[in-house]
């Protein structure tokens, strides 16, 4: 029979036939798999989630044998060419490019949402000078949707459109703001006639001038790093959105969970880690030693490697490219030459090249948003602006999916049963 798989279960003898979709087989199809007809059925066991399809999406396309990456099913390569992020938002919450009025709504739209609430500033002043900005970041969002109680009515197309529009507007605002107060610098307020990236750039940098300067070959710089970060499918924070959004949360909750997933090292903090380590090798002549450290299991080279891709990150190839256009303009970022030569040798050295090992988006990025003076605390932050479109749009996708229902995967208990309880007087 085609488009089938057939279980024989030895313990039995039974056989089934479970139906193959997509390459795939519904992991609810082995459940009529039982010794005894009381037994709860056949599970998978998938720590991680190595080999598990949790939903059916058509935002984003990875090929990781292969290297490719595509929004909706145009090249990133396209994207950070020709495109905007703003415009790649839109692509990616509405699964296609919007048309000359739409595009320009849409700019309007975000741009006019990028003020807070005044009150909200009183939360922000709270936090200590030294507050790490991705704790600050995740508080202020969840905070956020304090502000819109009607975000809770998500089935609602027209009330989720904006809150939408209020997460992607305000959070550079939530960032810089927060950079700001860090710093001990007062805030400097969003200004409409920047673009998404040029606004941010203001946020974070103005200062007594009446009228901040945008570099445009930094904008554009920070733009491509936006699209770049934009949706990258169900990796470890939009897998937390999806399981936060099915349980009917609103979105600013979702989001700031998403955010505290993101946070963690192996994640969205890989990119400080790169700077830490290249500033540790300190120059060209101790990188033969690094690797040989590395190779011996001591230690691992950081912004390499992935789970998905097993050839160069597309991501990374774009964003070595966009570092050349900003160093013209900063100059050239000290550790741009460790960089380069550590990459060069890790592609020709056999360890690297057996376990499929590249450089990922998180390799370069780190030098770039240097470069732009971001400290390195703000590095999530930075991955975390752009990702919020994609998040959103994977909530979107996940609320109007009807298999979908709320998160909640099974377990193998492996735990004592049926225990007495001793009254602790009695107990050893
Ligand atoms: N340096 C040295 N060896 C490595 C590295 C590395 N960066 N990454 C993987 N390996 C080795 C690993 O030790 C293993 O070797 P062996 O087969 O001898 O045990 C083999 O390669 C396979 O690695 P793995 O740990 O099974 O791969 P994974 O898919 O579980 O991990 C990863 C993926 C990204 C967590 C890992 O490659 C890593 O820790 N890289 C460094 C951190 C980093 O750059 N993270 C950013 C990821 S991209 C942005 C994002 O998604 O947030």
């Amino acid at each position: 029979m085609a488009d089938t798989l057939t279980i024989k279960d030895n313990r039995t003898g039974k056989t089934f036939d479970v139906k193959i979709t997509d390459d795939t087989i519904k992991a609810t199809d082995l459940r009529q798999i039982k010794v005894k007809d009381d037994d709860f059925g056949m599970m998978t066991y998938d720590p991680a989630f190595m080999n598990t399809a949790s939903c059916k999406s058509s935002i984003t396309f990875i090929d990781g044998d292969k290297g490719i990456l595509e929004y909706r099913g145009i090249p990133i390569e396209q994207l950070a060419e020709k495109s905007t992020y703003v415009e790649t938002a839109y692509l990616l919450l509405n699964g296609k490019l919007p048309n000359e009025k739409e595009l320009t709504d849409w700019n309007h739209e975000i741009t006019m949402h990028t003020i807070l609430n005044e009150n909200l500033k009183a939360l922000i002043d709270a936090f200590r000078y030294d507050a790490h900005p991705m704790g600050r970041l995740i508080s202020t969002m969840a905070a956020l949707g304090t502000f819109y109680p009607e975000a809770k009515n998500i089935f609602d197309a027209e009330c989720r459109q904006r809150q939408i529009v209020r997460i992607i507007a305000k959070i550079i605002t939530i960032g810089a703001f927060n950079y700001r107060r860090g710093i001990g610098m007062p805030y400097a307020y969003p200004d409409n006639d920047f673009t998404y990236p040029g606004n941010f750039l203001n946020m974070m940098f103005k200062m007594t001038e009446s009228k901040y300067k945008v570099s445009p070959a930094l904008e554009h710089a920070l733009d491509i790093l936006f699209i770049l970060h934009a949706d990258h499918e169900q990796n470890c924070s939009t897998s937390t959105m999806r399981v936060i959004g099915s349980s009917q949360a609103d979105p600013y909750s979702s989001v700031a969970g998403a955010a505290a997933a993101l946070y963690g090292p192996l994640h969205g903090g890989a990119n400080e880690a790169v700077i830490h380590m290249l500033r540790q090798i300190g120059s060209n002549k101790n990188i033969p030693a690094f690797i040989e450290k590395v190779k011996a299991g001591e230690g691992k080279l950081m912004g390499f490697g992935h789970r998905v891709y097993k050839n160069y990150d597309p991501r990374a190839r774009i964003i070595k490219q966009a570092a050349y256009g900003v160093f013209e303009v900063t100059g050239k970022n000290p550790l741009l030459d460790i960089a380069l030569e550590l990459e060069k040798i890790a592609l020709e050295d056999e360890y690297f090249v057996k376990r499929k090992l590249y450089p990922n988006v998180d390799f370069y990025s780190g030098l770039i948003y240097q470069a732009l003076d971001i400290p390195m605390g703000m590095f999530t932050v930075m991955f975390a602006i752009p990702r919020v479109s994609g998040w959103l749009a994977q909530w979107q996708e996940l609320l109007l999916d009807p298999d979908q229902k709320i998160s909640r995967p099974r377990q193998i208990y492996t735990g004592p049963r049926q225990l007495d309880y001793i009254p602790v007087q009695n107990r050893k």
